[in-house]
């Protein structure tokens, strides 16, 4: 089909029948005339017309003929063809459809109807293409969403798997990382242990020594008073060297299974936290009164948790003789407050002091086990490590440190109202 200035397409009709070009031609008709059957079928071949009108009586190829090979060819199958015939007859009529035309008009003649006709069956044609353009589109639609729908698929097939490594890679990673901070946390315990071990083991040794001595002394009539009494001097010094250091080493070994959060003696039910807090902080009186801090838990005091009170108090104690031991200076007022909320149905609990605050090159190991800047004052550094243990899996919770030095520390423990078993 070409396209005149004003777009609209100018349709083109293939005629075999000489008497209707100039009517067709007048119409603004693009017209293309064929002498006999052959001519016709390769015109219409060469270049698809939009219509032919094709006689039923021609020398050598008749009209049914002509339309029965149109339609058996793909290219020429969806062309409509009108036949024109002097043959009134009903048969002759039924031929023509029967051999694929769509229309049959009698000769001679009337202008108007022939005109009439044509315009309708090419608008019907023009029809049939764009439904058929649609549908070709919508079968291209159709089968590019079909593609796209496999490429998810794949996609997600691939990422699935994708998933799965992960998930076992992570696993693998988790179970290292468990058994390098098992390795790490066996190093440290024997390294804890083997320092009051080692000095009671000496102490022993040398009294050891020392008891051989004055005994053979005292065998042999030779001990004297003055020896006798460097002798138990020494058994006395000896002794509490033992002593300090059996009690120290007994005292680590409480701690060491506290960093193993012993499940059993930890009991689980429901109770007011604020009022909680306050009988813990009542339990700390003996140390509280012997400093100037001032104390306050706010909040609402009917927030009630269903979680193991045991550890709730072993996280409280723990951070404020931190508190206690570490933020403040000898004599120095301090201000420790608890603050509870709920956000999200979970338990918010900020605990706060004011005291010197932490560096931030300590800030992310403060609750390593071992971290300690008091080992001096006879610290272990497990007390955080062992409130991080409970709160994490004891107390299904999280918690997080904050600090700025000069200005204070706060610990923020977020924890579900429910332990879920
Ligand atoms: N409130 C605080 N203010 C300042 N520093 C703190 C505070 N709490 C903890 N720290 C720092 O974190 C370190 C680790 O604390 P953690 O309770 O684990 O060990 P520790 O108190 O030193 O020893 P332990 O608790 O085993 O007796 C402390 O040594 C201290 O440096
Ligand atoms: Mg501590």
């Amino acid at each position: 089909m070409i396209e005149n200035k004003l777009n609209a397409p100018i349709e083109n009709i293939l005629v075999v029948d000489d008497t209707l070009d100039n009517l067709l031609k007048g119409q603004g008709y693009k017209v293309r005339p064929a002498r006999n059957g052959s001519q016709a079928l390769l015109a219409a071949r060469s270049t698809p017309p939009d219509l032919i009108l094709l006689d039923i009586k021609m020398p050598e190829m008749d009209g049914y003929e002509v339309c029965q090979q149109l339609k058996a060819d793909t290219q020429t199958r969806d062309i409509p063809v009108i036949f024109l015939s002097a043959l009134d007859e009903l048969l002759a009529k039924m031929n023509a459809f029967s051999v694929g035309g769509v229309d049959y008009i009698t000769k001679p003649f009337q202008e108007t109807e022939i005109l009439a006709r044509v315009q309708t069956h090419l608008s019907l044609r023009n029809l049939q293409k764009r439904l058929q353009e649609k549908n070709d589109r919508l079968e291209q639609e159709v089968s590019e969403r079909k593609r796209a729908e496999e490429a998810l698929c794949h996609a997600n097939a691939e990422l699935q798997t994708a998933l799965g490594h992960l998930k076992a890679t992570q696993a693998q990673l988790i179970e290292s990382e468990k058994m390098a901070a098992l390795g790490e946390l066996v190093a440290c315990v024997a390294h804890e242990i083997n320092t009051p071990i080692g000095i009671g083991v000496m102490a022993a040794s040398t009294l050891a020594i020392k008891t051989h001595t004055a005994a053979e002394a005292y065998e042999n009539k030779q001990l004297k008073g003055s020896a006798l009494k460097t002798y138990f001097e020494s058994a006395t010094y000896g002794n509490s060297l033992i002593l300090k250091n059996l009690n120290r080493a007994n005292e680590l070994v409480k701690s060491f299974k506290q960093v193993a959060v012993d499940q059993t003696y930890l009991e689980k039910r429901s109770f007011l936290v604020t009022q909680y807090i306050e009988d813990i902080l009542a339990s700390l009186s003996p140390q509280l009164k012997k400093t100037p801090h001032q104390i306050t838990v706010n909040g609402d005091k009917n927030i009630e948790i269903d979680s193991y009170p045991g550890a709730f108090s072993q996280i409280i104690t723990n951070l404020v003789i931190n508190s206690l031991t570490h933020a403040y200076q000898k004599g120095e007022e301090g201000n420790l407050r608890f603050d509870l909320s709920q956000e999200s149905g979970r338990l918010i609990l900020e605990y706060k002091d004011d005291g010197c605050g932490i560096p931030a090159e300590n800030l992310n190991k403060i609750f390593e086990p071992f971290f300690t800047t008091g080992r001096t004052k006879g610290g272990t550094g497990l007390g955080l490590h062992i409130v991080y243990n409970l709160v994490t899996q004891k107390l299904q919770g999280t918690i997080c440190a904050k600090s700025v030095v000069g200005v204070g520390t706060t610990f923020i423990i977020n924890l579900p109202f429910k332990i879920s078993e």
